[in-house]
């Protein structure tokens, strides 16, 4: 065996190589956002300049939440922009899943609604809140899958709350916890949107007494500091991203969780940016699949050429 030790340094060379290279291949991961649109509805999505905004926004998800969509609408103009065939923005397919549209007043009636990449991600299953005056729009819970992610099935729960009853809202998603993990048998839940979950809305006080922040059995992703609004009059932390359990935390990228600054980003004015929302979305990527797939075919390649050669020096 003695004559196999020269190669071995060879082969260490070569497999921190590969691994390199499949980790610089899948370092996009597998983005989940979520974005208040602030009254989305034909009329606003007409406008080809937000229109465009919103899509430039979605187009970087692989799954992304809208909220305050207000007619089915806007939602047709949105895909038919991400989905034209003549200027393909880019390779995906998109597709949606809605909730109903839901709230106290006539005049306030908004869907959530979630748009994902057809292909590479699968809706397992839909569930809505049905508990009477308990949100104002009571969360609307999608069970996905996908073969890019190393987590299998997940469950995401998305809120905007009503913001003078956001701390017992936010509470009240824990309930919304118990009954979808139960009813998918699955605990890897993420809780995302705009629970107005900073300023004066809720407070540090406040808390304590909020079990979704209590429990350590649930991590909060985006810390209270961000600000993810567009004016600079406010610095308030309103959208968020919170996740159950020790092994969805673990298959998330680490440092991913962030507000996106499309104004930056885009280079937009501050004016036309408040046209859009005065929200900014949040995102979180998850840890891809890729990672494990691509290189085992390498591993075993390696492994197997590691045998030959201690076979062949054997002789
Ligand atoms: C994801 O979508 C892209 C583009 O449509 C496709 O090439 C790829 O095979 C899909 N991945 C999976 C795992 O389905
Ligand atoms: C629920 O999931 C757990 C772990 O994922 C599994 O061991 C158990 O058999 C499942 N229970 C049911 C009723 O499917
Ligand atoms: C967490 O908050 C809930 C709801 O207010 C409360 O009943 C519970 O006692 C709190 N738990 C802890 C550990 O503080
Ligand atoms: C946290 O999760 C573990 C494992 O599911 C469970 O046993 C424990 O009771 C949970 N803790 C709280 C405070 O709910």
């Amino acid at each position: 065996m003695g004559s196999f030790s020269p190669r071995l340094p060879l082969l260490l060379l070569l497999f921190s190589f590969f691994t390199l290279l499949v980790e610089v291949v899948t370092a996009s991961g597998f983005k989940i956002c979520a974005y208040n649109v602030e009254r989305f509805d034909s009329a606003k999505a007409s406008d080809s300049r937000v229109l465009h905004t919103v899509k430039r926004i979605v187009s970087r998800c692989d799954i992304c939440l809208l909220q305050n969509v207000v007619d089915s609408g806007a939602v047709k103009m949105l895909l038919a922009s991400l989905n034209r065939e003549t200027d393909r923005y880019d390779e995906y397919t998109y597709q949606s899943v809605s909730s109903k549209s839901l709230g106290n007043s006539p005049a306030d009636m908004q869907r959530y609604i979630f748009i994902y990449r057809e292909g590479n991600v699968t809706v397992m299953g839909q569930h809505q809140y049905q508990k009477q005056n308990a949100f104002v729009r009571a969360p609307f819970a999608v069970q996905f899958q996908s073969k890019k992610t190393a987590i299998k099935q997940f469950i995401l729960v998305p809120l905007h709350s009503g913001p003078s009853q956001a701390v017992q809202e936010i509470d009240r998603l824990y309930d919304v916890f118990k009954e979808v993990s139960k009813k998918w048998n699955n605990t890897n839940v993420m809780f995302l949107g705009d629970f107005h979950a900073g300023c004066a809305y809720v407070t540090r006080a406040d808390k304590k007494n909020i079990r979704l922040f209590n429990n350590s059995n649930f991590s909060w992703m985006i810390r209270d500091k961000v600000d993810t609004t567009v004016s600079s009059d406010t610095n308030c932390a309103f959208d968020r991203i919170v996740v159950h359990g020790k092994p969805f935390l673990k298959s998330i990228r680490p440092y991913s969780a962030n507000v996106f600054n499309y104004v930056k980003a885009f280079k937009l004015p501050k004016s036309k940016a408040q046209e859009v929302s005065n929200n900014l979305p949040v995102e979180v990527s998850l840890k891809s699949s890729a990672l494990l797939l691509q290189a085992t075919p390498l591993l075993i390649l390696i492994s197997v050429s590691a045998i030959v050669q201690s076979f062949l020096s054997a002789l």
